[in-house]
């Protein structure tokens, strides 16, 4: 009995050297301290021993016991010791490079929101599940109208859809503010688009309304080149080129002067020299009707400014794709880590 338990102490000591862990450590002293133990079946048979036998192998085996106690006690004091160490604030790190930033889109939206507040415009918002009224019946789109067909739609189960552009927020601002009025709205849109470089099924705009007494085109061109300046930290040459919308009239779809090559001619502008920007125009008396504004005492402007197409002309990304994607190393190609 001496010699096994001589053998014991000795494979207990080493698995307690070899073992790393809270857990294999544990194991250790459920085998050599344990209920069913070795040691604890020759406890159990001291009383037919003996005196002289009783007392050497009590001695001893209580004598292993403790001794496997504490090393198991002192290994696992050392472990916690270093794994505390792991998780300690040291201030003295370099921070990360890979810090968070803000998105290409959310900057630009920040951007031309910031403008626009100079300029005494407030910030709305609506919601992103929208109703068919909202959408497209209050913004003078009725239920067969051909323009519904340029926003294919999502339509959901529960009669409502996700909203195909800003503009809604045009005609809740109306209902909710009445006139005089100048509000913003950035946000997020939807269309059921076959996925390119170009085309995607989220996008973001940002829908601009201006209501007031006597207001005109001349207006609607300045206040866009205000934010084109603001953007591009330059006065940007624009164009209005007639548009079809239902909701304006007249309707313009505004050309900016390709900020890429300076109206040289690149692939961006498809070497045209000019890039669509914003489609915009004269709120239809019909709109402004409907959400309960005169159109013989108020008239306004409005635009929907394409903020995913204004990060792709700013930070010169060529697939929008990459703008969704949540792609880090992405993002680090387009410099703005
Ligand atoms: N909501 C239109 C679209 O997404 C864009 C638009 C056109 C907005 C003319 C306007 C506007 O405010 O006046 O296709």
């Amino acid at each position: 009995m001496i010699e096994k338990l001589n053998i014991l102490r000795e494979k207990a000591q080493s698995e307690i050297n070899v073992s790393n862990d809270e857990q294999s450590l544990l194991k250790v002293k459920s085998t050599y301290l344990g209920k069913d133990s070795e040691i604890s079946s020759i406890m159990k048979q001291l009383k037919d021993l003996s005196i002289e036998e009783k007392k050497q192998v009590g001695q001893l085996s209580n004598e292993i016991k403790n001794e496997i106690s504490n090393l198991i006690k002192e290994k696992l004091s050392i472990i916690e010791a270093n794994s505390s160490k792991k998780i300690s604030f040291d201030h003295t790190m370099p921070v990360s490079d890979d810090t968070g930033t803000l998105h290409p889109i959310t900057i630009v939206a920040e951007e031309v929101v910031k403008i626009l507040k100079k300029m005494g415009f407030i910030i709305v918002t609506g919601p992103e599940m929208e109703s068919d009224y909202y959408n497209f019946e209050g913004l003078n789109i009725a239920e067969n109208h051909p323009a519904r067909d340029m926003q294919d739609t999502y339509w959901l189960e529960n009669g409502k859809l996700l909203r195909t552009h800003t503009s809604p927020c045009q005609v809740r601002a109306m209902e909710k503010y009445g006139a005089p009025l100048r509000i913003a709205a950035p946000g997020r849109c939807f269309r059921n688009e076959d996925l390119d470089a170009c085309h995607e099924n989220t996008f973001f705009q940002l829908e601009g309304m201006v209501i007031d007494k006597e207001v005109s085109i001349n207006n609607l061109i300045y206040v866009m080149k205000n934010i084109l300046k603001g953007i591009y930290n330059k006065d940007v040459e624009v164009r209005l080129r007639p548009g079809f919308f239902p909701f304006v009239e007249p309707g313009f779809e505004l050309d900016i002067k390709c900020p890429i090559c300076d109206g040289k001619g690149c692939p961006t502008c498809k070497n045209s020299g000019w890039s669509e920007l914003c489609p915009c125009g004269m709120v239809h008396p019909k709109v402004l009707e409907a959400s309960g504004i005169d159109p013989k005492v108020y008239s306004g402007f409005a635009f929907g400014i394409g903020l995913t197409r204004m990060a792709m002309f700013k930070y010169n990304i060529a697939d929008i794709r990459v703008l969704n994607s949540g792609n880090i190393n992405s993002l680090k190609q387009i410099g703005i880590e």
